[in-house]
C-alpha cells in the first residue's frame, strides 16, 4: 500500500502536462498580453525616490500628497507638478473598466463579465487594453480594478464592477489585471479596501467582521493585489470597527503594509478622508480630491504642514507618503517618455476584440431544453422588450450610465466609461438574419398587451429582460444604488409570461448585474432557453449573436449563485451597521453550508457540448486513499509557493467543438471548521469534438491554510482534505483525499 505523505507530495517530481504554457484564450482570442510582466524593482524606485526626497521642501511633499481639489484639473484627481524633480501633474481617472469622460475610448467590459468567462489570458488582455487606453490619454493612475465589495449582498449596487463573489476567483482576477495594466506603465489601483459591501449609508455605517472571514474572504483578493505588486490602494467610505477606513491603522497599516507588505500609497476614495493628523498617522499617503466636492474643505495641504510644525505629525511620516508615491511613478517607469495629458485623444486601437470576446464568452447558458439552441436558420425570430434595442435617448443619454432604458451594457456610476458606440441586440440579430433570409419581428416594448402580432408565426421568440444596479448617487427607478429586489426590471415577469402564454419556443435573454430570481419564467413550460448575458457593454448584440447561433459555444459560468428566492442568499442591505454576521459563509459557501438548492449553483454553465472528466492524480500519482503525512509548515513568507498540482483528464465527448472551466473546490478537514467546499483551482480549457488533454492546478500554501486567528498565521489544519474537481460548485466529475496528521 503505498502511504504517502505531504512531505512527499511536496517534493514529488513535476508532472507532466498538457496545458499550454502560455495563457491563451480557451476560445482562441489574440492574447498578446500574455506574456508574464517583468518583476518591478521597487528597491531602485526607492533609491530613486530617497534622492529625489532629499531635495524637497515641506510644501512640496505636502502637494505630492494632497490633491488640487474637485474640478481643479483635467482629472477626477489630481496633484501638482514639481518642477525641481520633473514631477508631472499626476492624473489619476475612473475606472475599473476604461477611461472615464474621455471621448475617444472604448468601454470595456465591467469585471463581473471578465469574471463570468474564468478566462486568465481575456482577463489579463483586457487590463492591458484598458492600459493602454489610460497611457493614450495620459493618464497615471487608472482608478481600477475592484475587489471590493466582494459582493456578499447579491443586491450590492456596485457588484458588477468587480470579479463575483468569491475570493480566489477575485483574486486571480485582480492579479492578472494588475501586472497587465502595470506591464503598460500605468498605475493600477486595488479599490475599494475595504468591507465596502453596500451603497446605503456607505459615508457614515460602520462594518465589523471577524478576523477569519477577513482574511480568507475580503482581504484575500487584496493580497493577491499587493503580491501582483499594485502601486496604490484605494482606502473606502465606510467605518470599520468604529473607525473611518482612511484613518484606520489596523487597515492601512498593520493589515496591508505590515502583514501585506505592501511597498505603494493609499489614497482616499473620493472625500473619504475625516481628519488631518489621525489619517497621517494612520497610514494614509494621499488625499482625494483634496478638498470635499464644495472646495471648502480641505484637511491636509497647509493643515498637514501645521501638523508636523505643532509636532503632532512626524516628517517621516510625511516623507513615508511621499517616498511611497515617488516609487509607485519610478517603478513603472512613468518618469521617461509618459504621454501629455489629453482625454479626447483616440486611443481605441483594435481593442474592441477584447470587448467582444470577453462580452461572448462571459455568457452564461442557463437553460437549453431540446437543444433549442443554437439557432438553425430560423424563418422567422420575434424579438421582446424594450432592452432589444439601444436607448432610443442616445447610447450615452444618461450621465453616468445613470438609466435603464434600451439594451443594457454596464451598471451606473463612477465606474462606467463613454460608449464609443453600442451594438443592441435588435441590430446584432438582423444583420445576422439578413444573411439567413430569416424573417424578423419587433416588439421593442415591454408591455404585455402589445407582444401578440410580433410573435406570430415565429419559430423562436427571443424575450429581453434587465437588471440593473450602480453607485449611490444617482438614484434609477428608485434603486438608490443597490437594487431594491432581485426581480426583473420592467415587468420582465408578466412580460415572458405574455410571450409564453401564446408561444410555444421561448427564448429569454437575461442582461444584468448581478442574480435575478427566475422562478416565475421557470415556471413557463414554454421558455426553453435562458441566455444569462450579463453586461456586454459596447459588444451587446454581436456578443449574443455569436452564442446564439453557435459560431462560439458558449463557455461562460457563472461567477456567484443564482438563488430560487431572495431570502436564500441569508444576507441582505444593512440599514445600519453591518457586523457580517454571517462570517465566511457567503454565496455557495452559505448554500453549501446550509444545504440550500441553488436553482443555478455558482460556477454552473452549459455548452453545446459535453465534456467528461477523468484520472485525478496529485503529483502525478493516483490518490491512494486516505494517507497520512506531516504537516506542510505555515508561515507567510511562503504562501504562494506551490506545494502540490492536481491534474484530471477532461474529454469533449460531444459533437462540437469546445471550451470547459473545470473547478478545483477544496474541501477542508473538518478542524477547520470551514465551509463545505472553496474554489481553490480553475482552469478553461478548448478542445475539439472528440479530443481530450489534461489541466492542472497548482494548489499554493495558502490554498490549504486556514487564518488561525490565535497564531494569527496561517496554518494549514490536520485532518482529511477532500480535492473535488467538477464543472460547477456542485458538479463534482473527480475526486480525491489526503490526511495530514
Ligand atoms: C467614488 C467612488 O467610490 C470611487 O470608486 C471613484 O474612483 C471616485 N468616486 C472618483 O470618481
Amino acid at each position: 500500500m503505498r502511504s504517502r505523505t505531504f512531505a512527499a507530495v511536496l517534493s514529488a517530481a513535476s508532472v507532466a502536462r498538457a496545458v499550454p504554457a502560455d495563457a491563451s484564450s480557451a476560445n482562441g482570442a489574440t492574447a498578446a498580453a500574455a506574456a508574464a510582466a517583468a518583476p518591478l524593482d521597487w528597491a531602485a524606485a526607492y533609491d530613486k525616490a530617497d534622492t529625489a526626497l532629499a531635495g524637497l521642501a515641506l510644501n512640496d511633499k505636502v502637494n505630492i500628497v494632497t490633491g488640487v481639489g474637485w474640478n481643479k484639473g483635467p482629472c477626477v484627481g489630481n496633484t501638482p507638478a514639481i518642477s525641481s524633480i520633473s514631477y508631472p501633474q499626476l492624473c489619476l481617472q475612473d475606472g475599473p473598466l476604461g477611461v472615464r469622460y474621455a471621448s475617444n475610448v472604448n468601454a470595456f467590459t465591467p469585471g463581473i463579465q471578465a469574471a463570468s468567462t474564468w478566462d486568465r489570458a481575456l482577463i489579463r488582455e483586457r487590463g492591458q487594453f484598458m492600459a493602454e487606453e489610460a497611457r493614450g490619454t495620459g493618464v497615471h493612475v487608472l482608478l481600477g480594478p475592484v475587489s471590493g465589495p466582494l459582493g456578499k449582498i447579491p443586491h450590492g449596487g456596485r457588484n458588477w464592477e468587480g470579479f463575483g463573489a468569491d475570493p480566489y476567483l477575485q483574486g486571480v482576477a485582480m492579479a492578472e489585471t494588475i501586472e497587465a495594466m502595470q506591464a503598460v506603465g500605468v498605475q493600477a489601483n486595488a479599490k475599494h479596501y475595504i468591507l465596502n459591501e453596500q451603497e446605503l449609508n456607505r459615508e457614515t455605517m460602520s462594518s465589523t467582521v471577524d478576523d477569519r472571514a477577513m482574511h480568507e474572504l475580503y482581504l484575500w483578493p487584496f493580497a493577491d493585489a499587493v503580491h501582483a505588486n499594485v502601486v496604490s490602494v484605494m482606502c473606502s467610505y465606510n467605518k470599520i470597527n468604529g473607525t473611518w477606513a482612511c484613518e484606520n491603522p489596523e487597515i492601512m497599516n498593520t493589515l496591508l503594509k505590515e502583514e501585506l507588505g505592501f511597498k505603494g500609497y493609499v489614497m482616499t476614495d473620493w472625500n473619504a478622508q475625516h481628519s488631518t493628523s489621525p489619517a497621517a498617522n494612520a497610514g494614509l499617503d494621499m488625499t482625494m480630491p483634496g478638498s470635499d466636492y464644495d472646495g471648502n474643505n480641505v484637511l491636509w495641504g497647509s493643515l498637514l504642514n501645521q501638523a508636523v510644525s505643532s509636532g503632532q505629525v512626524d516628517e517621516d511620516r510625511i516623507d513615508d507618503m511621499v517616498r511611497r508615491i515617488l516609487a509607485a511613478h519610478y517603478v513603472l517607469e512613468q518618469d521617461t517618455g509618459y504621454p501629455n495629458i489629453n482625454l479626447a485623444a483616440n486611443v481605441q486601437g483594435t481593442h474592441k476584440s477584447n470587448i467582444r470576446a470577453v462580452a461572448r464568452d462571459g455568457i452564461v447558458l442557463l437553460k437549453n431544453d431540446n437543444n433549442t439552441l443554437p439557432l438553425q436558420k430560423p424563418a422567422k425570430l420575434a424579438l421582446v422588450g424594450s432592452a432589444a434595442v439601444a436607448n432610443p435617448s442616445g447610447i450615452n443619454a444618461c450621465t453616468d450610465q445613470g438609466c435603464n432604458n434600451g439594451a443594457l451594457g454596464m451598471g451606473w456610476g463612477s465606474g462606467t466609461a463613454t460608449y464609443p458606440y453600442f451594438v443592441a441586440p435588435d441590430a446584432a440579430i438582423k444583420a445576422r438574419a439578413q444573411t439567413d433570409g430569416t424573417q424578423v419581428s419587433m416588439s421593442a416594448s415591454d408591455s404585455t398587451g402589445s407582444v401578440g402580432s410580433a410573435v406570430n408565426g415565429a419559430d423562436a421568440a427571443i424575450v429581453f429582460i434587465t437588471s440593473d444596479s450602480g453607485e449611490g448617487y444617482i438614484t434609477v427607478e428608485d434603486n438608490a444604488g443597490d437594487r431594491n429586489n432581485l426581480d426583473p426590471w420592467h415587468n420582465g415577469n408578466q412580460l415572458v409570461q405574455a410571450v409564453a402564454a401564446t408561444h410555444e419556443n421561448v427564448i429569454v435573454v437575461v442582461h444584468s448585474v448581478g442574480p435575478v430570481i427566475l422562478e416565475k419564467i421557470l415556471a413557463e413550460p414554454n421558455v426553453k432557453a435562458i441566455v444569462w448575458a450579463g453586461l456586454p457593454s459596447q459588444e451587446n448584440g454581436n456578443a449574443l449573436v455569436d452564442i446564439l447561433y453557435g459560431d462560439t459555444n458558449p463557455s461562460g459560468k457563472l461567477p456567484y449563485t443564482i438563488a430560487k428566492a431572495e431570502a436564500d442568499y441569508g444576507t441582505s442591505v444593512s440599514r445600519g451597521n453591518d457586523n457580517f454576521p454571517e462570517s465566511l459563509f457567503v454565496d455557495y459557501r452559505h448554500f453549501d453550508q446550509e444545504d440550500i438548492e441553488p436553482r443555478y449553483e455558482f460556477g454552473y454553465g452549459l455548452s453545446y457540448t459535453n465534456f467528461t472528466y477523468s484520472d485525478i492524480f496529485v503529483d502525478g500519482q493516483p490518490f491512494s486513499g486516505p494517507a497520512t503525512g506531516d504537516v506542510i509548515p505555515g508561515g507567510r513568507a511562503d504562501l504562494w509557493e506551490t506545494v502540490m498540482t492536481i491534474t484530471v483528464t477532461i474529454a469533449n465527448s460531444g459533437d462540437v467543438q469546445g471550451a470547459e472551466v473545470a473547478q478545483l473546490y477544496v474541501g477542508f478537514p473538518e478542524s477547520a471548521a470551514a465551509p463545505p467546499k472553496q474554489l481553490r483551482g480553475f482552469e478553461k480549457i478548448a478542445l475539439d469534438a472528440g479530443a481530450s488533454d489534461n489541466v492542472a492546478f497548482d494548489l499554493k500554501r495558502r490554498d490549504l491554510s486556514v487564518w488561525d486567528t490565535v497564531q494569527q498565521n496561517w496554518v494549514v489544519p490536520t485532518g482529511t482534505f477532500t480535492f473535488n474537481v467538477g464543472s460547477s460548485s456542485r458538479d463534482i466529475r473527480q475526486t480525491g483525499e489526503i490526511t495530514v496528521a
